[in-house]
């Protein structure tokens, strides 16, 4: 299972507190120690530095499926992705293959804010065959990965993918992206990888859908790999959208390459 650290706030306690990891009282009126949003573990400050990373996040702390930290959103229901990604990519890979501009056409948006909280809501309750316009669900697969606090291809890890997509020379420039991609952590790598192969498969069959490797990158560039916002060197954000395009493209293009068959 994936490693995920614990997510603290400053906590004020009512009544005595103990810290769950040293054992010893939490003193003070208030703010006595920090709380793990995410799964409730209470410790001292001190403390919280030497937990490991074990996190388990509990259903009664987080209530949506967009807009949370994927490796928490994996770890809470136990499974090797989002379930929201492997229901897009099951009903688009149904009934969306042969769909022209596939991912590139936006669904209604009332339509995908609908789906989203159904998926906020229910889970994998969604029934997916009322959503009757095929891109609905890419739009909603398409705004999962938007709303991801950490982007799919994390933003630690954005300057290198930009950088291996400068490389010129072909050879050069998988070998930097698999080295970045093999740098991505647990949970977010199965579901690149995941994603990528089922790009494929649509760019497979482009000659129907129009959508290419290419296509592909320029609509998921931006979505996968987005530039950390608060970067000192913000200029370099609109330089990048080619890069963007053209790494995402590759994985797409090279994806036995990179990540083997299956
Ligand atoms: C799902 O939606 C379809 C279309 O609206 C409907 O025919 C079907 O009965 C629904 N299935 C469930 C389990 O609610
Ligand atoms: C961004 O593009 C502009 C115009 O092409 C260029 O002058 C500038 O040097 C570029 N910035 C970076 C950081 O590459
Ligand atoms: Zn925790
Ligand atoms: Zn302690």
């Amino acid at each position: 299972q994936y490693e995920k650290e614990h997510h603290y706030k400053s906590h004020t306690y009512r009544g005595l507190q103990w810290c769950e990891y040293c054992g010893n009282f939490m003193w003070g009126i208030i703010q006595q120690g920090v709380q793990c949003v995410d799964c409730g573990l209470n410790v001292h400050k001190q403390c919280a530095k030497l937990v490991p990373n074990d996190c388990q996040p509990a259903l009664k702390h987080i209530h949506h499926v967009f807009g949370v930290d994927l490796t928490t959103l994996v770890k809470l229901h136990s499974t090797q992705r989002p379930l929201v990604v492997d229901m897009c990519i099951a009903e688009i890979e149904k009934r969306g293959m042969d769909s022209e501009g596939i991912y590139r056409i936006p669904g209604f948006h009332d339509d995908v804010i609908e789906l989203k909280a159904a998926f906020d809501q229910l889970g994998t309750e969604v029934n997916m065959t009322a959503y009757e316009d095929v891109n609905t669900i890419a739009g909603a697969l398409k705004l999962y990965l938007r709303e991801l606090p950490v982007p799919l291809l994390p933003y630690r890890l954005y300057s290198r993918f930009i950088n291996a997509a400068k490389i010129s020379h072909e050879n050069g420039k998988l070998d930097a992206i698999r080295m970045a991609l093999s740098a991505t952590p647990g949970a977010h790598f199965e579901t690149i990888k995941y994603l990528i192969q089922h790009l494929g498969r649509v760019s497979e069959r482009s000659n129907e859908n129009q959508m290419s490797a290419h296509n592909l990158g320029i609509v998921f560039g931006p979505t996968l790999l987005r530039a950390p916002e608060n970067d000192v060197n913000q200029r370099y954000n609109l330089n990048d959208t080619q890069f963007q395009q053209e790494a995402i493209a590759s994985m797409i293009g090279y994806r036995q390459h990179l990540f083997g068959l299956g």
